[in-house]
């Protein structure tokens, strides 16, 4: 069984209770309510090790080294404010020492964008393969890349190339073949992989850091089992060397966390480990896979459209809900009334998220909910169609972060059109900003933006 160093500590600090004369102000006995997790929520106290320490012989970086053995990386590095510093982190990394433009795949998350603000990067956007249906999806591919890359000049490249794999939706880009290109460029491939930290553990590895990515940030909380907050930045055996270095990975994260991560996340995350170590939560993990497979087979049954393979992550049950005639929004609204929540739903799409904790019972459920509304829906005559838009190719003109500093105005949606754009407007879930700060309000941009109902904006004054 693997070893879990800090849960180990913690649950022998916990029986002593030793918690007496330093922080937290609760001293692991109060108040009664949070009985069950404030002993184990200590802070660093001389053994605890502490996150950002740079030296190598701790509990924390004995557990980080269980980590890194079972997603095969150089360094697999803890945070406790999840994937969002460890985009922080992996950015300020690329750039340190070079030129802070980064390319990046349009469908980013919010947290790259406060990054670019913090860091002062600049971006220059990929649009091509911007799926016609959803600000989530981007299909790029090699060749866009290629193109992309090929166009700048000699000296001018940017410093990285930022991705999100898998999306929302569970769209999986070809890390491989997008690696490939990055190689040929000596430019390393950054991945957002906060939705697919399970992927490493399936028959077919499909983790981006076995398929090329130089750096990688998984949110443990978002699919294994592991408290909200715990994530891992992962960096590539067969990246460059000074993205190997712990020392010098640990003192860029300092740079933007807490000097207070939570022992009970980080606890988490080790016992996560010694869990994804076991062969058996594996089998179920794979087993699982199937019987998502199968059932995402009987949701189409009852007449239902469902994204499917060959390029979705297993675990992501995303349903169409326009082929119906329903608003996506209006059948997550439905699927409630049977006690069915969802992750998430715009206009077309309902996204549900399934993990190894999920059984039969929540299939049954969720089947047995489709299949009412179905009915329901067969009875009512249902109209709806989407219009879609997309976020399409914006003026940029301020950086990221000028305009985010830049004194502001909110103004309607309507007297928006020409003005520049302070805060990105996002709608979260997904958390994809729609337009980013710095760019002009055009007309799609306002139509888009009326269409997730929002009527007013910040711009820059
Ligand atoms: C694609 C993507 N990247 C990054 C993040 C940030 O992850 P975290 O909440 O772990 O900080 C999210 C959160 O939803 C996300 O969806």
């Amino acid at each position: 069984m693997m070893k879990t160093p800090i849960y180990d500590f913690l649950n022998k600090y916990k029986s002593e209770n030793n918690i007496r004369f330093h922080m937290p102000g609760h001293k692991g006995r109060g108040p009664n309510e949070l009985k069950a997790v404030s002993p184990y929520d200590i802070t660093e106290i001389s053994r605890a090790d502490f996150l950002f320490d740079t030296s190598n012989n701790g509990i924390i970086s004995e557990s980080e080294k269980n980590a890194s053995q079972l997603f095969n990386s150089a360094l697999s590095l803890y945070s406790t404010e999840g994937s969002t510093l460890a985009i922080k982190t992996m950015l300020y990394l690329a750039v340190r020492g070079k030129s802070r433009k980064i390319l990046a795949a349009r469908n980013v998350h919010k947290s790259f964008i406060n990054a670019c603000a913090l860091i002062d990067i600049d971006v220059d956007w990929l649009y091509t393969g911007m799926a016609l249906n959803s600000v989530c999806t981007i299909n790029l591919t090699s060749t866009d890349l290629e193109n992309a890359l090929s166009a700048y000049k000699k000296g001018e490249l940017p410093s990285a190339v930022y991705i999100t794999t898998p999306d929302y939706l569970g769209n999986i880009l070809n890390v491989k073949s997008l690696s490939n290109v990055c190689k040929k460029y000596d430019i390393p491939l950054l991945v957002d992989n906060a939705h697919g930290a399970y992927l490493n553990f399936l028959t077919e590895n499909l983790h981006p850091l076995s398929l090329g990515a130089d750096i990688c940030c998984d949110s443990a909380h978002k699919t294994l089992p592991c408290l909200t907050g715990g994530a891992y930045l992962h960096i590539s055996n067969n990246t460059r060397d000074e993205f190997k270095n712990r020392a010098a990975v640990k003192e860029a994260m300092q740079i933007f966390a807490t000097t207070s991560p939570s022992y009970l996340i980080l606890e988490s995350i080790d016992l996560c480990n010694r869990i994804l170590n076991d062969k058996k939560y594996i089998g179920r993990l794979n087993q699982l896979c199937k019987r998502v497979k199968k059932l995402k087979a009987e949701i189409k049954s009852i007449g239902f459209k469902v994204i499917d393979e060959p390029c979705t992550e297993p675990l992501k049950l995303v349903l169409l809900t326009n082929e119906l005639g329903i608003n996506g929004k209006e059948l997550l609204c439905l699927l409630e009334k049977h006690n069915i929540f969802c992750e998430y739903a715009d206009e077309s799409a309902v996204v549900l998220m399934i993990s190894p904790e999920n059984n039969e019972d929540d299939f049954n459920a969720l089947l047995s909910a489709l299949k009412d509304i179905k009915k329901e829906a067969n009875n009512h005559s249902c109209f709806y169609k989407d219009n879609y838009i997309n976020i399409q190719p914006a003026e940029k003109k301020m950086s990221i972060r000028d305009a985010l500093f830049s004194k502001t105005e909110t103004v309607p949606i309507d007297k928006a059109l020409g003005r520049i754009c302070a805060s990105s407007v996002s709608i979260c879930p997904p958390c994809i900003p729609l337009v980013i700060s710095g760019e002009v309000f055009d007309r799609n941009a306002i139509n888009l933006l009326k269409r997730y109902s929002i009527f007013s904006v910040n711009v820059v004054q």
